[in-house]
């Protein structure tokens, strides 16, 4: 199975360049499963929910619709991230979507920064899609920070966690290692690159680092900081289903929940 990201430098508001930019990549990439950025098509800064409310659009709007022309067209499964709107609410969401059409939607369920000011929270619950050849889950950018996140995915059974991203702090590439390392799981981030200072003060650098990661913790592809970047990686996602870490330790049935007491 091969994965893609397509690492860009939207800009913002110009929804149909944006996507007419993406469709461009698609189409000399050749991958089953390909991870856009976050927020791909609109750009990150929105300076107001009303703002966010004009440029979203709903998931059988423009955005999904021509990435499921592109999926069909390249019998290809696609995750990207875009604000999503509902009558009264905006998401920030991610679709993931394929040769038979959308296949589900997941909103960003841990909001970053300013963005809590903008857009509803997701309130899950967290999904896997089968699309084939792997299971997939998808998580949204800053979603990175709570472990919780990948291992429900991956207790739910993903074999590739697909990661758009507006990474602006560093940490992100290295933690991703240790998400793919805890959870035996491969992660495709795609972050963008490029900066925006819409609100005055508040200037953002997006730090690129697109990367995939096996469930060894080997980074497979990672992009430059800068610069739009394509990557395509062959994997096993098989690789994924196996847990054990040494012949006696197998990441799952060694877990001990009731000494978690994770409930509050
Ligand atoms: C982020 O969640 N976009 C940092």
């Amino acid at each position: 199975m091969r994965v893609a990201f397509i690492q860009t430098d939207p800009e913002f508001g110009r929804v149909r360049a944006n996507v007419a930019g993406v469709l461009g990549h698609i189409e000399k990439v050749d991958a089953d499963l390909i991870v856009l950025p976050e927020l791909f098509s609109t750009g990150y800064q929105f300076k107001s929910r009303a703002e966010a409310m004009r440029l979203a659009e709903r998931s059988d709007g423009y955005t999904v619709g021509a990435l499921t022309g592109a999926a069909r067209k390249k019998n290809a499964f696609i995750v990207a991230g875009f604000a999503e709107r509902t009558d009264k609410r905006v998401y920030n969401s991610s679709f993931i979507t394929g040769p038979g059409g959308l296949v589900g939607v997941y909103r960003k369920a841990h909001l970053f920064g300013d963005e809590k000011g903008i857009f509803t929270a997701g309130s899950g619950p967290y999904r896997v899609f089968d699309i084939g050849p792997a299971r997939v889950g998808v998580m949204i950018c800053f979603d990175w920070i709570m472990p919780e996140v990948a291992r429900t995915l991956a207790l739910k059974g993903a074999d590739i966690i697909a990661h758009p991203s507006n990474l602006v702090l560093p940490y992100c590439p290295a933690a991703m290692i240790t998400r793919s390392v805890e959870n035996r799981v491969f992660t495709v981030t795609c972050n963008r690159v490029g900066t925006e200072e819409r609100v005055r003060g508040a200037r953002l650098e997006f730090i690129g680092t697109s990367q995939v990661v096996s469930p060894r913790g080997e980074v497979l592809a990672r992009a430059g900081r800068r610069g739009e970047s394509v990557s395509v990686v062959e994997i096993d996602p098989v690789e994924a289903r196996d847990k054990r870490v040494t012949p006696a330790n197998d990441l799952f049935r060694d877990r001990r929940p009731r000494l978690y007491d994770l409930e509050p």
